[in-house]
């Protein structure tokens, strides 16, 4: 005999708590549970101060009532935090649950972790699903980004709930099953990764227009600008937003009163490790993730800039600064999106996911942290190719990647001579140049890999793999 929620919902904390809002204000019926039990009955009550309904939320006391609470086949959401708290989640489930239920983790779970978890649930002949879950507490409260992963009946079964609670942008639904088993949540830590790369790129601007002498009024309102063209984006209206924002103690901007010492939660690394490890391209990731560790080591900067003398030179600006500074923020943005497409374009063939690349376009349009008009030609060169090698080469994305690329080099150029750090920019420049180069230098390293090592090396006119004797070492 079953209950009569509708789903239920492990975990109360941030994102578990405004999910189960979320599910609830769509008239489902949510059982609720957290180790601490006053987060249940707390919910409870919010829940139904806003729905104007009693019982929305059913917390429970214990997690095999909890259990018991649920429509069969059962539909549970796990969001604990990711890694082990999830493992002892299912732990503590398993011997709780039956047959074909499904357990779903919300968290930003290792996709390798997602892998392991859903085949060993498959052999028990539960389902399991990693849902990537994007757009903070607002996103949770009134419309994430969902990007799932498992055994499509496990997708479908909780389909219906998560389409009610889904972001919508333009009539399109920010949900879709990506594949199978981890591919949701690989698919939500390349969104991250860019995530990490439009964030560093966006601060390297700020930057620049902080060494050029601006003030933090007037760069909100370049910024402000920018969000009304083709750089409209969450990031960067919520950049204009916090740069408007005063200490009301000494009203100065905020920005300028907080650390420069940028933290993270290991997302953006995983998505590195993840190209290093499928051999993707994908530097611009790992350069934001790189940049956010060297910001952290702010007292071996201050010691290194007091010996190495760090430039503080005020920044020339001309005619062209600012539209040179939206060329590279475009550049780079583009150049992060082909990067994380292409990784996750890897993934698929290696793992054999059904991903569309095409719909990830979508499901990004709305909710997420990334959300960008730009993502557009993401969904639009995937739709038309399927195939497409790379982003850069799409119609969508050519003409206007030709157009900035020349003030991303102009801008990288004035940085790096006024000794203004600018790594991602930076490696956004070489990946473009790189990958549009016909003949790199490589043929170098090929020589002198088989000169020390007898690693071989491919001529150029002539098929197959040879080793030259280049030291004519004696035989
Ligand atoms: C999202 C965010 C979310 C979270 C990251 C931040 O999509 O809603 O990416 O997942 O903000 O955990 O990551 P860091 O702490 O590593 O910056």
């Amino acid at each position: 005999m079953g209950g009569t929620a509708d789903i239920g919902v492990v975990g109360l904390g941030v994102m578990g708590r405004s999910l189960a809002l979320n599910i609830a204000g769509h008239g489902f019926t949510v059982a609720a549970f957290d180790r601490d039990r006053d987060q249940g009955a707390r919910l409870s009550t919010a829940a139904a101060a806003r729905t104007g309904q009693t019982g929305p939320i059913v917390p429970a006391s214990d997690l095999s009532g909890f259990v018991d609470s649920l429509k069969r086949p059962r539909a549970i959401l796990l969001m604990v935090p990711a890694g082990q708290p999830v493992d002892d989640g299912l732990q503590a489930l398993l011997p709780l649950l039956a047959r074909d239920d499904a357990v779903i983790d919300g968290g930003n779970s290792h996709y390798r972790d997602t892998m392991r978890r859903a085949a060993a649930m498959a052999e028990r002949g539960l389902l399991f699903v990693g849902l990537g879950v994007s757009g903070g507490e607002a996103g949770a409260l009134t419309g994430p980004s969902l990007m799932a992963g498992g055994p499509r009946a496990a997708y479908q079964r909780v389909e219906p709930i998560l389409t009610t609670i889904a972001a919508r942008t333009e009539g399109r639904i920010c949900l879709a099953w990506l594949g199978s088993d981890g591919a949701g949540h690989f698919v939500k830590t390349v969104h991250n990764g860019i995530e990490y790369a439009d964030m560093q790129a966006i601060a390297e601007i700020y930057g620049l227009m902080r060494a050029a002498g601006m003030a933090a009024a007037a760069m909100a309102a370049i910024f402000a600008r920018w969000n009304q063209g083709e750089l409209e984006s969450f990031l960067i209206e919520i950049t204009a937003d916090i740069l408007t924002r005063k200490d009301e103690a000494t009203g100065r901007p905020m920005v300028e009163l907080i650390q420069d010492r940028a933290q993270q939660k290991g997302t953006g690394q995983w998505a590195s490790v993840a190209a290093l490890e499928l051999g993707v391209p994908a530097p611009a990731i790992a350069e934001a993730v790189f940049a956010r560790t060297l910001s952290a080591r702010k007292a071996e900067r201050v010691a290194a800039a007091g010996v190495l003398g760090g430039a503080a030179v005020k920044l020339p600006t001309g005619e062209g600064f600012l539209a040179d500074l939206h060329d590279a923020m475009l550049t780079a943005r583009l150049a992060s999106y082909a990067q994380g497409l292409a990784l996750i374009d890897a993934a698929r063939r290696a793992h054999e996911w059904q991903t569309d690349l095409s719909t990830i376009g979508t499901i990004w349009q709305g909710g997420c942290i990334i959300r960008a008009r730009l993502l557009d030609a993401v969904r639009a060169a995937y739709g038309r190719d399927p195939d497409l090698p790379n982003l850069l080469m799409a119609d969508e994305v050519r003409p206007r990647l030709l157009k900035a690329l020349p003030g991303l080099g102009r801008v990288v150029a004035l940085a790096a001579s006024h000794g203004v750090p600018v790594p991602l920019l930076a490696s956004s420049l070489a990946y473009v140049e790189g990958y549009r180069t016909a003949e790199l230098p490589a043929n170098l390293i090929q020589a002198q890999r088989d000169y020390f090592g007898a690693h071989t090396i491919e001529r150029t006119d002539r098929p197959g793999s040879i080793h030259l004797d280049w030291a004519g070492l004696p035989k």
